[in-house]
């Protein structure tokens, strides 16, 4: 089978597409024909060498992909062979055929097509577990995403509406990104530019002078003082990345927390992979739920082979990439 391999850290000279032999499901486990997967700046930060983000080399990378059921595992009674699923995968999604546990993987409802479905197991179920899980999120409260016309970015100006509403504030990189996030239904979007008070004060003015309920941060501490800053007294800040790479800052001294009534929450989708499972999989379910409903639109942009991948991995790398990408394995 077809597989991306990623030999050694750097870029994309050390991601090669491989003929490899599929892997058998052990107990507790599924094989999947992949018919799509997604990719995710997650697989990136392993191609970089970012610290706990593969074991070993080689890394095979994917965490999320969609299919049908190839091959149950012992001790698994379904769903049947032939099933459409998706699933999560610990590594080695971007395949022909991946192996995912059983508690992880969840049948996909007629209607939804694949390249969609594909985007449940890790984005779509991310986005939704960052809104309701970590972030508390109540109809109505404005959110602030930093990143905003990536794949989680655009994913969360899709789901709001489905959630109750609120207004929704984004930073991008790029002034050029800015249009992009406004197309996926941001109310107002600013580049992070050299001076964090004017920022502050746009984005301030952009919520009505109020501060701002739940900030979604995946940079690091980076962007921590802004988030304090503007936060409305009870507010809450999830940090679920660091996408700069590098050691993050240590977190603000205590009296500044107390100051601004603030709640910092940390989020990993693979810590709930491994310690809450169930979390994630009712996520997946409800993301596909509603899919299939037809009301939630999610663009997604599909690469044709795995040949295609390491480039759009240099996209994400760079900062340049838009929305979410998804492969065609078939
Ligand atoms: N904790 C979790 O479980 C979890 C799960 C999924 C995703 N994430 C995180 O959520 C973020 C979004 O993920 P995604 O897959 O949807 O990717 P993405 O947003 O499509 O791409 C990553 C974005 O990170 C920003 N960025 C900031 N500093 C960067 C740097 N030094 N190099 C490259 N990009 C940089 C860029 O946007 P701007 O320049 O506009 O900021 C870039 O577009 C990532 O940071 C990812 O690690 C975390």
């Amino acid at each position: 089978m077809r597989a991306l391999v990623m030999t050694e850290a750097g870029g994309a000279e050390h991601s090669h597409v491989l003929d490899l032999e599929p892997p058998r499901p052990g107990p507790g486990q599924i094989a999947i024909d992949v018919t799509h997967a997604g990719l995710n700046f997650v697989d990136v930060m392993a191609r970089r060498g970012d610290g706990g983000y593969t074991a070993a080399w080689p890394h095979h990378p994917g965490k999320e992909v969609a299919g049908t059921v190839r091959a149950l595992g012992a001790g698994v009674t379904g769903p049947a062979v032939g099933t459409p699923v998706v699933a999560a995968t610990r590594t080695g999604g971007l395949a022909r055929v991946a192996v995912a546990d059983a508690a992880l993987t969840v049948p996909v409802p007629d209607g939804v097509p694949p390249h969609v479905a594909a985007t449940t197991p890790l984005g779509l179920a991310t986005t939704l577990l960052l809104l309701t899980d970590a972030g508390r999120f109540a109809p109505g409260e404005s959110v602030l995403v930093h990143s905003a016309s990536g794949g989680i970015g655009t994913a969360v100006a899709r789901l709001l509406p489905h959630l109750g509403g609120g207004r929704l504030l984004g930073t991008v990189g790029r002034p050029e990104k800015a249009e992009a996030a406004r197309r996926h239904g941001y109310d107002a979007v600013h580049a992070r530019g050299t001076d964090p008070a004017d920022l502050a004060a746009r984005l301030r003015a952009a919520n009505g002078g109020r501060g701002i309920d739940l900030v979604l941060d995946p940079l690091g501490t980076a962007a921590l003082d802004l988030d304090l800053d503007l936060l409305a007294p009870g507010g809450r800040i999830v940090l679920f990345g660091n996408a700069g790479g590098g050691v993050p800052d240590p977190l603000p001294p205590l009296p500044r927390l107390l100051g601004a009534n603030a709640t910092i929450t940390g989020f990993s989708h693979n810590g709930l992979l491994t310690h809450a499972p169930a979390k994630v999989a009712a996520a997946i379910r409800r993301a596909l739920d509603l899919l299939a409903t037809g009301a939630l639109d999610t663009p997604v942009t599909v690469l044709p082979d795995l040949t295609a991948v390491p480039a759009a991995h240099d996209l994400l790398a760079a900062g340049r990439a838009e929305g979410k990408y998804v492969v065609a394995l078939h």
